[in-house]
């Protein structure tokens, strides 16, 4: 696990804008998992501006971690409404290659097994960009989720019915109970993951993303078993960190050939 502490959100997400435009850039077909969330709309925004200087989608894929049960489909926080407001209409992919877990299905387990299907056939996910939750969760894999899991159907905890609350209006009531996710298994299967996280809210998740045990009770603890992550945080959501010095020397003196991209593989 590479962790890089940067001074501002606005260089976090910089960051992060490069490290997927060098894996588009190595790999025009790559397949991008991408997550919703205001932590990664930043970085959209800035690789929607990198379309005018040759950056180009129009090859890749793009699967959405997970999605609210229920919401109509005009809905705006309808996740895959939420993706084509904050990445898809800023880059020039294919809409028809934008997926994402249907929530409207009538048989919900059967949607996640099609889900998981869906990424397998597209060769699997190349670069898994992540947001972390204020209890831990990454997708919606909330604390007490199987570290085996696959897509399935998740119950939210109130807490981040609370911390969504904010797009619906306030009205935690709102917020849907339940949603389909990405499990943590198939998160794993990612061949790198991005994980971004911004300010004070995240300090505790991120102490133990980093340099907790591994946990069920802190989901993201388990990518400290992946060999190709970065957690790309600002100096409030490192705060609670006990190695910083160490993490700021590694990546001072981080080498050229040490890329943890996936490159071109066929
Ligand atoms: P946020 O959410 O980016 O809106 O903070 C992250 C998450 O819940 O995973």
């Amino acid at each position: 696990m590479e962790v890089i502490i940067l001074p501002t959100s606005d260089a976090v997400a910089t960051l992060a804008a490069d490290l997927v435009e060098a894996q588009v850039h190595a790999k025009p077909h790559a397949v991008l998992g991408v997550a919703t969330g205001s932590s990664p709309v930043a970085v959209y925004d800035q690789l929607g501006r990198r379309l005018d200087t040759g950056l180009s989608f129009a090859r890749t894929q793009i699967f959405t971690l997970d999605e609210y049960v229920g919401l109509n489909p005009e809905h705006p926080e309808r996740y895959l409404n939420v993706i084509q407001r904050d990445l898809v209409a800023k880059i020039d992919v294919d809409p028809d290659a934008v997926h994402g877990p249907d929530g409207l299905a009538v048989d919900l387990r059967q949607a996640c097994a099609d889900y998981e299907g869906r990424i397998t056939g597209a060769g699997g996910i190349d670069l898994q960009i992540l947001g972390i939750g204020t209890d831990g969760h990454v997708a919606f894999n909330e604390p007490g989720s199987s570290l085996g899991s696959r897509t399935r159907v998740k119950t939210l905890t109130q807490q981040t019915r609370h911390d969504n609350a904010r797009y619906f209006g306030g009205d935690v009531g709102a917020v849907p109970l339940h949603c389909l996710t990405q499990g943590m298994a198939t998160i794993m299967d990612a061949r790198s993951i991005v994980l971004i996280g911004s300010g004070a809210t995240k300090a505790t998740a991120v102490e133990q993303l980093v340099e907790g045990p591994i946990s069920a009770r802190w989901p993201a603890t388990l990518l400290q078993l992946h060999p190709a992550v970065t957690v790309v945080i600002d100096a409030p959501a490192a705060s609670r960190l006990q190695l910083t010095s160490y993490y700021q020397h590694t990546y001072d003196n981080k080498p050229n050939w040490q890329q943890p991209l996936a490159r071109v593989d066929s």
